[in-house]
């Protein structure tokens, strides 16, 4: 893979190199944040690209921000690996992790390998997700040893939130909170190179922090973690409704994309659109001719 041209103003070019597993523990090492954040397509990915973040996810909660699914228990393989692929043609820098969906690596080290490899082979991933502790550590492990690098994700998982109790914070008793740290060590010792720690409490976040040697990335974990990230629809502000306390909106990209289509449709309703400068010509000698060739 080449490395990316970033520009500053007045500043000659510097070449970005693809960010590596080694890297990413560096960071941890050296106390600097690291940026993670979800794309789904080619656009979102290109952002990515030019914001030069780290690690870019390709979410299951794309299930939900791009192909409108309830929730993120639908959505297919094939489905997560168009969106993988696309993304992987946005992207030259950051790691690309791609979350393996529910129903896709649960059953079986077997169906967890074969799962994870056409992510790998057909869309480009670098590495995948899988959610939650206990027997999904031992998915992590084979995963691992197949040479598949792999996030491990605890807390509030998605794919499981109805055994969860709901899309709610976990972790918020000693008893439950220390699930959270069992897992997470199971993935560590299952050879995870880094964990989401999403939806706990920041007390217990800082806790596990002291215990964890990999890196971890916060969604709602408060600021201990070694990294942070928020899924692209939530922080541009394109999906609709508040969302979770732990998101921070940057932008508010739905009510402009929503206000450039109205301004579109108003333009063609009162034939304001298109203009003189949006047309093609022809010589008006060809014209003529044409008129004649039509009768
Ligand atoms: O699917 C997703 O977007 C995620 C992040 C919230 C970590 O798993």
């Amino acid at each position: 893979m080449s490395a990316s041209p970033v520009t500053t103003a007045g500043a000659p070019p510097i070449e970005r190199l693809p960010v590596t597993l080694p890297q990413l523990v560096e960071k941890k090492q050296l106390g600097e944040p690291i940026v993670m954040v979800t794309a789904y397509d080619y656009p979102s990915a290109q952002a990515a690209e030019a914001a030069g973040v780290d690690v870019v996810l390709v979410g299951d909660s794309g299930a939900m921000t791009v192909l409108g699914y309830p929730s993120t228990v639908p959505v297919s393989v094939e489905e997560m690996l168009m969106l993988a692929a696309a993304t992987r043609r946005g992207l030259r820098t950051p790691l690309l992790v791609a979350d393996l969906p529910f129903g896709s690596y649960e059953a079986s080290n077997e169906q967890a390998i074969a799962t994870a490899q056409r992510f790998v082979k057909e869309a480009g991933a670098d590495a995948v997700k899988l959610e939650g502790g206990g027997a999904m550590a031992e998915r992590a492990r084979a995963l691992v040893a197949a040479g598949i690098p792999v996030m491990g994700h605890v807390g509030l998982t998605p794919q499981t939130a109805t055994a969860l109790g709901g899309y709610r914070a976990q972790g918020r008793t000693a008893e439950r909170a220390r699930g959270v740290a069992d897992d997470a060590l199971a993935l560590q010792e299952a050879g995870c190179f880094a964990i989401v720690f999403e939806a706990i409490p920041a007390a217990v976040a800082t806790l596990l922090m002291e215990r964890v040697e990999v890196p971890v990335i916060g969604i709602g974990a408060g600021a201990a973690t070694d990294g942070q990230v928020l899924v692209f629809h939530d922080l541009l502000g394109i999906r609709e409704g508040v969302g979770a306390r732990f998101v921070k909106r940057y932008a508010d990209l739905g009510a402009e994309m929503a206000a450039g289509v109205r301004a579109f449709a108003e333009d063609v309703r009162t034939r304001r659109y298109p203009g003189p400068d949006h047309t093609y010509s022809i010589d008006p000698h060809e014209l003529e001719r044409l008129r004649r060739l039509l009768g």
